[in-house]
């Protein structure tokens, strides 16, 4: 394949900034106006930044979280305030369970409420080795932060979500997960990976038909390559293969791309569509020959 320009991603401080829109809170689930909150797990870096950025220009008052402390974070924080949006920061690691309690109780008492949950933070292993040398404890954590954190905090915003429909008029919940197009592509390097993104996909139909009869649809949005930090250091590698003609669209994905899947989903168009997965990867995963 020939080699051609590879358009560059905007760093995610110079997204453009999309206008609010007003929306009819009556119509459509997922899209109670200002009143709103959604939670963004990871929501000050990466793909989450961009959601976060995304949300809050759909007029959404947002909670995001992240294992950094909020000094770390402020810069991200700063950005997404910049417009009035009201943002809480959590920290809180996902794969802890006493973390994902005390963020939903601060999240209780700051807003009172909780209408989208973004399953978004992830990490990639901390190493990437071949499957034949790949480590237990490796597995363990990205398995716990990429899967069995999400799972559990689904539960418990599910539960509240059940709750909230029956205290909070016109109040309909949504849930998204973030997963990758490692979920169905096999890279024998980072299998850790690819197992938790998988369980993520099985996760959101589990979850879409368990909460179906509440009225809570369950998405999965799949991005491709995109940058951000996690992949900062395969840059050079993929700038080629790109060029090559990995992806179709020959791009990086911007954060921005995920975020405005995620943006549409909460408006509410997609009602009878739950457990669906969102592709955001350019073509990547379209079989060719
Ligand atoms: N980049 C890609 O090419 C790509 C492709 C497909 C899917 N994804 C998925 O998209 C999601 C975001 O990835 P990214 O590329 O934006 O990654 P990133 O730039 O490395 O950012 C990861 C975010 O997750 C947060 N996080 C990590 N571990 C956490 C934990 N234990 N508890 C709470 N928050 C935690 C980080 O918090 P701090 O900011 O506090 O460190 C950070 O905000 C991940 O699920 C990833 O698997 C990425």
């Amino acid at each position: 394949m020939t080699s051609m320009n590879i358009e560059q991603p905007t760093p995610n401080n110079q997204l453009p900034r999309r206008l609010k829109t007003e929306r009819d809170p009556e119509t459509k689930p997922g899209t109670q106006g200002r009143e709103a909150v959604a939670l963004i797990t990871g929501g000050t870096r990466g793909i989450g930044f961009g959601i976060a950025r995304a949300l809050a220009a759909e007029g959404y008052r947002l909670a995001v979280c992240g294992v950094r402390d909020e000094q770390a974070a402020a810069p991200s924080l700063a950005d997404l305030r910049a417009d009035g949006t009201d943002v809480l920061y959590c920290r809180c690691d996902i794969g802890k369970r006493d973390d994902r309690v005390a963020m939903l109780d601060r999240i209780r008492s700051h807003y009172g409420r909780l209408d989208i949950l973004v399953n978004n933070a992830g990490v990639a292993p901390k190493e990437r080795r071949d499957l034949l040398d790949a480590t237990e404890e490796s597995f363990e954590w990205v398995l716990k932060t990429n899967l069995q954190g999400p799972y559990f905090l689904t539960q418990a915003v599910a539960r509240w979500m059940i709750e909230q429909a029956d205290a909070i008029a016109g109040f309909s919940g949504m849930i998204i997960n973030v997963s990758s197009i490692s979920a169905t592509v096999v890279s024998p390097n980072r299998g850790e990976y690819c197992v938790s993104k998988a369980g993520v996909s099985m996760a959101t139909q589990l979850w879409a038909v368990r909460l179906a009869e509440f009225g809570i649809p369950v998405y999965e949005v799949r991005p491709g390559v995109t940058a951000t930090d996690m992949t900062s250091g395969v840059k050079e590698k993929y700038d080629k293969l790109i060029a090559d003609g990995l992806i179709p669209q020959r791009r990086w994905g911007d954060p921005a791309d995920t975020g405005n899947v995620v943006a549409a989903l909460a408006r509410g168009n997609f009602p009878y569509s739950t457990g669906q997965v969102i592709m955001v990867d350019g073509g990547l995963t379209i079989p060719r020959l």
